[in-house]
This record gives structure tokens, sequence and C-alpha cells, in this order.
């Protein structure tokens, strides 16, 4: 499984760059709202920090709208994908931008249906939203399971991203099942790197090296 950053803060992405574990990014409005900054500049700066595929979602909730902002996104950096939310008029962008070779990442994927929908319409990729489900009472990590399983019996391209991961555990669930991709907030991220064990080891070897006797 693939990990990709949720973030459109510039620092956080400078810092888990050098670690060599992120292969994209994936914005959405709430976060770029936060940083207070033109919505182009933040996608141009992270799209040259990070190679790999960068979402960036479109504002307008129209077709045109969508295509139009679509064009003018993608033309900042061939890696850079844009979002589009699972809406009917979402939708009729895909097959529009899949012809025009702009690839897509349909957000705020609630249900199987909607996963299909948006792969059979030409989506690169699915997000389908886990905490959000489970703050619901519903089990986002099934829903994410569902739509790989569908996905590869079809045999269906589309590549399937878990989002909206609330904790470490979210990310090894989504790895279990196959999930594509995790993307992942910078507070789960260094999350992940912790274990207590990991560091009284670290600090026990130092411990007994500098103890040994001379
Ligand atoms: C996905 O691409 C979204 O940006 C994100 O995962 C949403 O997560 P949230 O439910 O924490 O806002």
């Amino acid at each position: 499984m693939e990990l990709f950053l949720d973030s459109a803060n510039l620092a956080e992405i400078q810092e888990v760059a050098p670690y060599g574990v992120i292969s994209g990014v994936t914005t959405n409005p709430s976060l770029v709202a936060k940083e207070n900054k033109d919505f182009f500049a933040v996608v141009a700066e992270i799209s040259a920090l990070i190679p790999g595929p960068v979402s960036a979602e479109v504002l307008a909730t129209d077709t045109a709208g969508m295509l139009d902002e679509a064009r003018q996104l993608a033309q900042i950096r061939e890696n850079v994908i844009i979002k589009i939310p699972m809406t009917k008029e979402g939708i009729k962008c895909l097959p529009i931008l899949s012809k025009e070779g702009i690839k897509t990442n349909v957000t705020l994927i609630f249900s199987q249906n909607q996963a299909l929908l948006a792969a059979r319409a030409g989506a690169t990729y699915v997000s389908p939203f886990v905490g959000r489900l489970d703050d619901l009472g519903f089990d986002g990590i099934s829903l994410v399971q569902d739509i790989v399983e569908m996905f590869k019996f079809y045999q269906l391209p589309t590549k399937v991203i878990a989002a909206s991961i609330r904790h470490p555990l979210h990310v090894v669930e989504a790895a279990k099942i196959g999930a594509d991709i995790a993307t992942i907030p910078y507070k789960v991220f260094q999350q992940m790197f912790e274990h207590p064990l990991t560091a009284s080891g670290v600090e026990k070897f130092m411990r007994d090296w500098q103890e040994r006797v001379k």
C-alpha cells in the first residue's frame, strides 16, 4: 500500500518528504483554507516538492465550472490530480477529463454504488472516507474492502485511496484489506513511527554501551 500525506501545509510536507515514504499528497478545500494562501500557489508549491500525484479539489459545483477549474489546475504541473466531488455534476466531468488525459480523484465516497459510478465514468482514483463513516457508527474500513474487492472482481483500473484516516490502526486495517493507498494526516504519520519498546530499546543500548568496561 502506498502512503500519501493528507495536508496542504508546506512545512509538514517538507518535513515528511525526506523520509522517502510519501508517494503523493491529497488536499481539500478545508485543508487549503487553513493555509490562508492563494489556492493555485499552494498547489504549485506542493506539486513542485512532491513528484508523485498531488490532488487538488475543484471549488465549482456545476459541470462547466468544474471542468474550467480542472483544466486550469491540470496546467500547473503534470502530477496534479483533479479532485472531483461525488455529485452528478462531478461525475459528468470524468469522461471528458479522462479523454483529455487529465487524472481525477473522486472524493466524498461513502458507498459502493458511488465508487462503481465513479470508476465506470473513468475516475483514476476514488476516495472512500473511513473516519467520517466510523463517526456515524458505520464501518469505514469494510466499505474500503468492499470497493477494493469489487474493482478487483471486475478488473476496474481505478485505484482506491483510504481517506479520512484518524489513527494508526486505520492505516494497518487499510493495508490488510488491500487498499492501493492510504492518505494520512501529519499527526497520524508521526504516530506511525512510535513504539515505547523502540524508544526504551534505543535508550538501553546507549546506556549499556556507555557503561561498558573499557
Ligand atoms: C481526502 O482526500 C480528504 O482530504 C481527507 O482524508 C478528509 O479527511 P477528514 O474526514 O479528516 O476531513
